[in-house]
């Protein structure tokens, strides 16, 4: 089983038998069953079997076992050649090829995935009863000193099936293998960590646990809590076969079957409990990372309106502005409630939900759910923040900027409505103010009429994958990266030396492309576009096969690899630096985008 990066990816046969069938299998006396082959090089020539042409496109280079049409753009290793020639799907391509040369076909690893995915789900089940019966002993007694102090109930506790981690090194170790696990099942479940000398030791000791609940009801996860100030303050499973935290919200098992129309986003485990306990049944939370494209889908599929109830600190504004971005371009719509500051001990501190709810109770949350802000609002309210209203120039300069996030929205009425309100607000004619958004309105549309232009002629696009189904966000970037991966292909032993990670990637197959090599290297086999077989799509392996076709002898690799990782570091930074800049454009962009208008 071949793990990526936390994925497990579904690799549909073990590597030893691959490794085997693609040398057993050679590419260039594959190919030459369906066209004549002559060698030029490193390289073999001849008519392309895919598609009709008088000189020959297409090539194969056996050092690398893989094939690449520079006519018809179709390319891979021997297996999508047989899977393109033959019209077979993966598996029987391989079966295809292993008759071929005379190997038999070892079990499927997808069943054995299942099974090891079901016994983790077990695992986690029983590891949870137990953790949750601490927590009514002895051995439990912090966490349970510590709930009370935070004002949850053992109803609530119960609801979630809060437990308690002993302060040992290895009482869950013992207590499951003594239920028949193995160690190895508890190192894939995130349970157990192997130490430094051989031994293993329980991963959260001395802790309040939080099963993390999907919506199947299936213990996927845990998140876990210290007891005293000691950091981190909390500690989480990794993902594992059973557990994704870019899929999960902590909360969803119980807020999917809310009568409430909404679902509440907020911050921490806490936040949740505290949530519930007041009748907000309808609170999730991120566990500690920002919000995902993953968690939108699921949240999507309960609800179409989503309240945002993060910190009132910079990070939870910071993390509020990207949500909504986010949202932006999904069919949900989103309200942002502000937490007010509160009094406490004479001075005015910043709460988050639980604190608030605990200091105002659950009425006063109710009305701030009332009166929460859509996106918009929202983003004007924090644009007057801080202007006073009394200076002129201050005046001015908060119009302009309202005006341009205003002259975004698609709809007449909804333009009209804020410029109106905004107008009353800052004390000017209305009318001053139609003016402005109708002159920021008249600016965009140039400015997108000739982007549009620009972009139609731009030789940016001749550089665009000739896979039509793959485009690069990024061009610059993605070609740093095509970069990169033909260099590792070529010069495995860099792959260690350089600290690109997979997450710097603005290309997805570019990305996978190189996590799958890097796994790979680890495991001392060659990367190349045999390792990718099966797990790309047909354009996507097109793709790849066109990137490391092309040669790649260098002089000084080390260096040629810095050089792209700057470009590439550099593009993320512009990318983050205009991502902080606003989230208005991304309202902007939502409401031209949903309502149709040319923009
Ligand atoms: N979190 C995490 N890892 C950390 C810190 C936080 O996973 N090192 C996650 C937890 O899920 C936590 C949430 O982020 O519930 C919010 O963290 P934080 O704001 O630090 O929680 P507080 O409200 O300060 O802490 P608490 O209410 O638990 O005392
Ligand atoms: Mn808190």
């Amino acid at each position: 089983m071949r793990r990526i990066q936390g994925r497990w990816a579904e690799v549909a046969f073990p590597e030893a038998f691959m490794d085997e069938l693609i040398a057993r299998n050679d590419i260039v006396s594959v190919v030459s069953g369906y066209t004549v082959l002559k060698r030029q090089g490193t390289r073999h020539f001849g008519l392309c079997p895919f598609h009709n042409e008088k000189t020959p496109s297409f090539t194969v280079t056996p050092e690398k076992d893989l094939f690449y049409c520079f006519g018809c753009g179709k390319g891979g290793g021997v297996v999508t050649f047989i899977m393109e020639i033959e019209g077979l799907s993966f598996s029987d391509a391989v079966y295809f090829l292993a008759r071929r040369s005379g190997m038999t076909v070892p079990d499927r690893e997808e069943d054995k995935t299942a099974r090891m995915r079901a016994r983790i789900l077990r695992l986690n089940l029983d590891a949870a009863k137990w953790y949750r019966a601490n927590l009514g002993g002895i051995q439990g007694r912090a966490a349970a000193d510590f709930l009370k102090k935070r004002r949850i109930t053992p109803k609530t506790a119960a609801r979630f099936g809060l437990g308690a981690a002993p302060d040992s090194w290895d009482s869950l170790i013992n207590a499951m293998t003594q239920a028949g696990y193995t160690k190895q099942e508890l190192i894939d479940a995130g349970l157990a960590v192997p130490g430094k000398s051989g031994g293993l030791y329980d991963r959260f000791r001395n802790k309040l646990i939080f099963p993390v609940i999907d919506v199947r009801g299936d213990i996927i996860g845990f998140g876990s809590r210290v007891l005293d100030d000691s950091k981190p303050k909390y500690v989480n499973s990794p993902d594992t076969i059973a557990y994704s935290k870019r899929r999960s919200l902590y909360g969803i098992h119980l807020a999917k079957n809310t009568k409430r129309s909404d679902l509440i986003l907020c911050e921490g485990n806490i936040d949740v409990l505290t949530m519930h306990q007041a009748g907000f049944d309808n609170a999730v939370a991120t566990m500690g990372t920002s919000l995902t494209q993953e968690q939108i889908k699921l949240i999507s599929r309960y609800t179409k309106e989503l309240v945002l109830c993060y910190d009132n600190d910079d990070a939870g504004m910071k993390a509020t502005n990207r949500a909504i971005e986010l949202l932006s371009g999904s069919e949900i719509s989103t309200r942002v409630i502000r937490l007010p500051q509160i009094e406490k001990d004479g001075i005015r501190v910043k709460v988050d939900v639980d604190d608030f709810i605990n200091l105002r109770g659950r009425d006063a949350f109710e009305r701030l759910l009332l009166g929460s802000e859509n996106n918009v609002e929202y983003l004007l309210s924090r644009l007057r923040e801080g202007i006073d209203f009394s200076d002129d120039s201050q005046k001015v300069a908060y119009l302009r900027k309202a005006g341009e996030l205003i002259a975004g929205l698609a709809s007449p009425v909804e333009r009209e409505v804020y410029s109106a309100r905004e107008a009353e607000a800052a004390g000017v004619p209305a009318e001053a103010m139609r003016l402005e958004v109708q002159r920021f309105r008249k600016a965009r549309l140039k400015t997108a009429k000739s982007k549009r232009e620009r972009e139609a002629l731009s030789p940016a696009r001749t550089v665009q994958p000739k896979e039509r189904a793959i485009r690069y966000g990024n061009v610059r970037s993605a070609i740093a990266e095509e970069g990169v991966i033909r260099l590792i292909a070529n010069y495995p032993e860099f792959i260690e030396r350089i600290s690109l990670e997979p997450g710097e990637f603005s290309s997805q197959v570019l990305e996978k492309a190189y996590e799958v090599f890097r796994a790979a290297v680890r495991e001392g086999r060659p990367p190349g576009i045999s390792c990718l077989e099966g797990q790309l799509t047909q354009q996507e392996t097109s793709l790849l096969a066109h990137v490391l076709s092309e040669p790649a002898e260098i002089e000084n690799v080390q260096k040629a690899l810095e050089d792209y990782i700057a470009v590439i570091r550099s593009e993320r930074e512009k990318e983050a630096a205009a991502h902080d800049e606003n989230a208005l454009t991304a309202i902007l962009r939502e409401y031209r985008s949903k309502k149709g208008y040319g923009g």
